[in-house]
């Protein structure tokens, strides 16, 4: 089936239901990051998580892999009767979202990082966002650093290797010592630049945002999105009458492309909770 196929048929059979679950996608465990504010906020919510880790990190992968893994990713959503789909990963929303909104009817909700506040905040006018290089090199994204800088200086410092160490991170004490050094070399001369305003444009950094707020000091305001994709996912939802108006909490499920004890013990640990994790597909 393809992925228009399979969202035609399930709008026509009117099966895209409230209490139908709330699919998020990530690169990795990036997106929990996000899945834990929406858990939080919208508690009767059912969540399906998808980690495509087995093809991580997509910062170094081309836009054609990126959109190939998405829209196929974004198919068995549907055939598991998503109603809405949160591409959590910047990654994945600057080289990929467009073309899936045009091929499915249910609500896509995707991750931009916040420049447009950023850049009203910063006392210096000199704001620095965070990503990976599949995100630095993308004409949406620098084409949206463009319309929200607001006379401000944006430096756009790309950080290869971090996503692969924080994917590692609880596993061994001594990778995010390596975090912390790797982290270091990025922000230090943002930070002797005069930078004050860091915006964390992939949702694995906020998984370190204790380690970089160590090396920034309180002087630097660190600014993430999980808050306003939340916020948006509920307007998008409420908009098409999706939120779901059950009593009882909601369940989370979790699946991954690269099903191992190592990866359940990291989503536990990252989630909080002991949990089992799910081979996709
Ligand atoms: N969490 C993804 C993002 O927000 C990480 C991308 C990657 O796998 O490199 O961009």
């Amino acid at each position: 089936m393809t992925i228009e196929n399979a969202t035609s048929s399930m709008t026509s059979q009117a099966q895209n239901s409230s209490a139908n679950p709330i699919a998020i996608f990530d690169s990795g465990v990036g997106g929990l990051s996000i899945a834990q504010c929406i858990s939080q906020h919208l508690p009767n919510e059912n969540l399906l998580y998808v980690a495509d880790t087995l093809h991580a990190p997509y910062g170094e992968q081309s836009p054609e892999f990126i959109q190939q893994r998405l829209n196929e990713v974004a198919l068995w959503f549907i055939e598991h009767k998503a109603k809405a789909i949160v591409v959590a990963c910047n990654t994945a929303t600057v080289n990929a979202i467009d073309q899936l909104r045009e091929k499915i009817s249910i609500p896509v909700i995707g991750v931009e990082p916040a420049i447009k506040p950023a850049a009203s905040l910063s006392k210096n006018k000199k704001i620095a966002i965070l990503v990976t290089k599949a995100t630095a090199e993308n004409p949406r994204f620098l084409g949206l650093v463009a319309q929200y800088s607001n006379n401000s200086e944006v430096t756009i410092q790309p950080c290869p290797g971090l996503v692969e160490l924080i994917e590692l991170i609880e596993q061994d004490k001594k990778n995010s010592v390596e975090c912390k050094l790797l982290l270091s070399n990025y922000l230090m001369p943002l930070i002797a630049k005069g930078v004050d305003t860091i915006v964390l444009g992939c949702t694995h950094y906020p998984l370190v945002s204790d380690l970089i707020n160590d090396i920034c000091g309180d002087s630097v305001t660190i600014m993430e999105t999980a808050r306003p994709v939340t916020e948006q996912l509920q307007r998008q939802l409420a908009l098409h009458q999706l939120l779901n108006s059950s009593n009882k909490d909601g369940t989370t499920t979790f699946y991954s492309s690269k099903h191992s004890p190592e990866q359940q013990a990291l989503f536990s640990h990252i989630w909080q909770l002991p949990l089992t994790l799910k081979s996709y597909p």
